[in-house]
């Protein structure tokens, strides 16, 4: 990069291959787990993944037996509080969510603003930055407090997405309904009309299946954050700038393009004989948990998938991803993760490609929140080591002597 003022910077960069050599100084027990794999980095009562039978648990209890029976509010109930509500208890906790769907009009003129500028994802961050953002004097460090700042971000963070939808596309904004729940409110906002009952499921299990999944990435970023005792808001935000990455929750967003770039059951082996050979990531392929018996939440998805097409009757979607999953298994031997059928799902409800991730955001905001309380609640400050690689013992040289190595321009 040449910077405006005509100087170039130069900088010494360590070539890759020092590093052999000073690895190879390292003792035995120094090992590093690369991405952190097969770390345990802290204990968590939310949620347990066994990645090798595909079994999933939220607050112990199994994701079939919530998929069935439960909804999105009645499990983020049972996330935040370990406990499943009476009915009382739900009507009450759904009632607190529906009165805080309301945004001020001052972040609506922000969303309105990022909207013309910016990729969703990165204009919702900012949105919800502001949104989150620590008011001087107010408390942040009672449980109550935190609990309430959870249903403000979750309550929320739909209007922002539905908001960001439709200002970007011209179309005038739909107020959220307080009689429609968590999802089918949200599809409200989305496309102005009430959703089916299909519809309505669909978006309602999506959610409740997405809201939650351990130590990810982007619930360890929000965790991190909190660890420093900062505030929700800035733990949500740090989630949100690693949820957006393509091999996390981005990855939706390259599966659907890759499936409307292949189109067509006879171009489904080519394209994947192809982006194999040339070593490319099939984005909504593999997972670091789910290796042996693939994603526990794929078999929800895709039977919503399968249900949505069946109601629009036309299976094409289904049956290319089926296809897509099929050929990608019998040649990498790799599972489709969530990602791949979140992403066709969410297209048959409306919902356009960029805002698969901030949806994505949406589902997991209640899982973030639950996550950062219990880090508040047993804290301790996350700092890993790291095993340091560079070169060692180098004299300082002055200005006057450095000939200078060959390093990128500034
Ligand atoms: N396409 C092609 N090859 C893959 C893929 C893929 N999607 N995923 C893994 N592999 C291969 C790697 O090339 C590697 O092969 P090699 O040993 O021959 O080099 C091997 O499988 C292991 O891959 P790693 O990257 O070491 O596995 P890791 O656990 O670190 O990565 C990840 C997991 C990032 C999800 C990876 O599978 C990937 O990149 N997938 C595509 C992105 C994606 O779908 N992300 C969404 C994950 S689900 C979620 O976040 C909700």
């Amino acid at each position: 990069m040449e910077m405006k003022t005509g100087f170039k910077l130069e900088t010494m960069l360590v070539s890759d291959n020092h590093l052999p050599t000073l690895l190879g100084e390292c003792l035995p027990e120094q090992r590093v787990y690369e991405g952190l794999e097969g770390v345990l980095a802290g204990r968590t009562a939310i949620c347990d993944i066994d990645g090798d039978v595909g079994a999933l648990q939220f607050r112990g209890i199994d994701i079939r037996e919530l998929a069935e029976h439960s909804n999105y509010e009645e499990v983020v109930y049972l996330l935040w509080t370990n406990e499943l509500p009476t009915s009382n208890q739900l009507w009450a906790f759904k009632a607190a969510l529906a009165a805080e769907r309301e945004v001020d009009a001052g972040i609506y003129e922000i969303l309105r603003f990022l909207s013309h500028y910016m990729k969703p994802m990165d204009a919702l961050r900012t949105a919800v930055s502001a949104l989150a953002s620590d008011n001087p004097g107010e408390d942040n460090t009672s449980p109550e407090s935190r609990l309430a700042k959870a249903i403000y971000l979750t309550a929320k963070f739909p209007t922002l997405v539905a908001y960001y939808c439709r200002e970007s596309q011209g179309k005038m904004w739909v107020r959220p309904d307080p009689k429609l729940d968590h999802a089918a409110n949200f599809l409200y906002m989305m496309h102005g009309r009430r959703p089916t009952p299909v519809e309505a499921r669909a978006m309602d299990l999506t959610m409740l299946v997405m809201v939650e999944h351990g130590f990810n990435a982007s619930t360890f970023a929000a965790r991190v954050t909190a660890s420093t005792l900062s505030d929700m808001g800035a733990a949500i935000t740090s989630a949100m700038g690693t949820l957006k990455g393509p091999l996390h929750g981005g990855a939706n967003q390259g599966a659907l393009e890759m499936l409307f770039e292949i189109g067509t059951l006879d171009r489904v082996e080519p394209y994947i004989d192809a982006a194999l050979s040339a070593k490319q990531r099939i984005l909504g392929f593999g997972h670091r948990i789910y290796r042996k018996a693939g994603d526990s939440r794929v078999p929800f998805i895709k039977n919503m998938l399968y249900q949505l097409c069946a109601q629009s009757g036309d299976f094409h979607l289904y049956e290319l991803a089926d296809a897509v999953a099929q050929t990608v298994w019998e040649k990498k031997r790799l599972f489709a993760n969530v990602d791949f059928y979140l992403a066709p799902m969410l297209h048959m409800l409306g919902i356009s490609v960029d805002l698969l991730t901030p949806f994505f955001a949406m589902c997991r905001i209640a899982g973030w929140t639950a996550h950062v309380m219990e880090q508040y609640a047993n804290n301790r400050l996350i700092r890993p080591g790291s095993l340091y690689v560079g070169p060692v013992g180098r004299p300082y040289i002055p200005l006057d002597q450095r000939e200078g190595a060959i390093v990128p321009n500034f």
